[in-house]
């Protein structure tokens, strides 16, 4: 069966509730594979030696460090980082490709998970660790990764990421030399090229920040909220309402989870697969106020299965997100072309262009492309 019909099938399938959810979830599974095809390979085993060598003479530094931290476990881990830089580690894009192909890796390992994959959440830490960019003051952004402290690990808008950085962290041990802030942004363009969705420009450079660089509670979007609160927040961060409304296309994918942020239920009927499914079917199908003890959340009339968030609706709502919106719900090329090039640029914020080691961004390869 090809993949438009296969989906085609499940989509008819869940819309008469005929599957139950367990055979629903391992056809989805299955739409998902079919993009994300054999394991890559281990990465190749590296000699040691020059890194026991550089951790030997960045001891003292890492003692040092210690002091100043907030966290002695970032303080060992920062040596080990330093370690390779003084050995004269320099990585190349191969070597980046292999910390992507053990991404890939590990997003399609999620049997027991949601929908059968790690896409959306590994996505979701990318985009979080971003989108505290503040275009006034150049704080917050992608290059600190500060979200690997308290309290920006606890605010309330990052419920559920731990997920996406235990993950990662299992990367981080298998290729020290690497930023957090790099390897979480790489995983974010993992997640979307791996769900068949566009290619991300990418390019390493970001660095580790400490405790006292995390930002205040407050500057992710708020789900209940409307328009104004959309533009403001985005504002903050350099968008226009155009890259506001590419940006939600984000929520083709993934589902949320009541212990989480409360709200539930996935957007579309294929949550592993990047499509513009999500402004599809915020015109084509009725939606209206689902009736529970939640937060506010609309849901779909027909199936009762998929749901949308206030500010998910308020993009077919106001003129000028809708314009947009409609633009991407009848041609997905330019969803795909607007997507990848804003959420290349939300990767990027915060990050000092000299920091970056090539002047134009890489195309990083699929898992499955040789
Ligand atoms: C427009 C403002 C946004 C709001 C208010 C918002 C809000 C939310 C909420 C409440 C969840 C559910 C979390 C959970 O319960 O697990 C969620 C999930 C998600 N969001 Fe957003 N989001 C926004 C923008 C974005 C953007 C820009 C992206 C990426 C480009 C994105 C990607 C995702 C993904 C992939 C998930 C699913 C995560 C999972 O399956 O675990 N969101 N978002």
């Amino acid at each position: 069966m090809s993949f438009s019909l296969l989906r085609g099938t499940i989509r008819r399938n869940v819309a008469t509730g005929s599957l139950p959810r367990a055979q629903l979830r391992n056809q989805l599974r299955i739409s998902a594979r079919r993009f994300s095809t054999p394991p890559p390979e281990a990465p190749a085993p590296k000699s040691n030696t020059p890194l026991y060598v550089g951790i030997g003479a960045v001891v003292a530094a890492g003692v040092a460090f210690y002091a100043f931290s907030d966290s002695g476990n970032t303080a060992i881990k920062s040596g080990v980082q330093a370690a390779k830089v003084k050995a004269n580690f320099v990585p190349t894009k191969d070597d980046y490709q292999k910390v992507y192909n053990r991404i890939a890796d590990i997003i399609d390992q999620a049997e027991n998970y949601d929908d059968g994959s790690y896409a959306p959440v590994i996505l979701r830490l990318a985009w979080h660790s971003s989108g505290t960019y503040d275009k006034d003051t150049k704080t917050g952004g992608s290059n600190y990764a500060t979200m690997r402290f308290s309290p920006e690990s606890e605010h309330g808008a990052n419920a559920g990421l731990n997920v996406a950085r235990d993950l990662m962290e299992k990367v981080k041990q298998e290729f020290p030399w690497i930023s957090y802030g790099d390897l979480w942004t790489l995983g974010g363009v993992a997640a979307v090229q791996e769900m068949a969705g566009p290619k991300v420009p990418w390019r390493p450079g970001r660095i580790d920040g400490i405790a006292t660089q995390a930002t205040p509670d407050g500057r992710l979007p708020d789900a209940t909220q409307g328009s104004d609160h959309l533009r403001k927040i985005f504002g903050r961060m350099g968008f226009n309402d155009q890259e506001i409304v590419a940006l939600s296309g984000g929520h083709a994918v993934g589902r949320c989870h009541t212990d989480r942020s409360g709200f539930e239920g996935p957007w579309t009927f294929s949550p592993t697969t990047l499509t513009n499914d999500f402004f599809k079917l915020l015109f084509d199908e009725k939606w209206v106020w689902k009736k529970w003890n939640g937060p506010k959340q609309l849901e779909d009339k027909t199936t009762k299965t998929l749901m949308m968030l206030p500010t998910d609706y308020v993009l077919v709502q106001d003129k000028s997100f809708k314009k947009y919106a409609k633009a991407y719900a009848d041609d997905n090329d330019l969803f795909f072309k607007d997507f990848s090039a804003v959420v290349a640029k939300l990767f990027e914020l915060g990050v000092p262009i000299e920091q970056f080691v090539s002047a134009e961004p890489w195309i990083m390869k699929n898992a499955d492309e040789k």
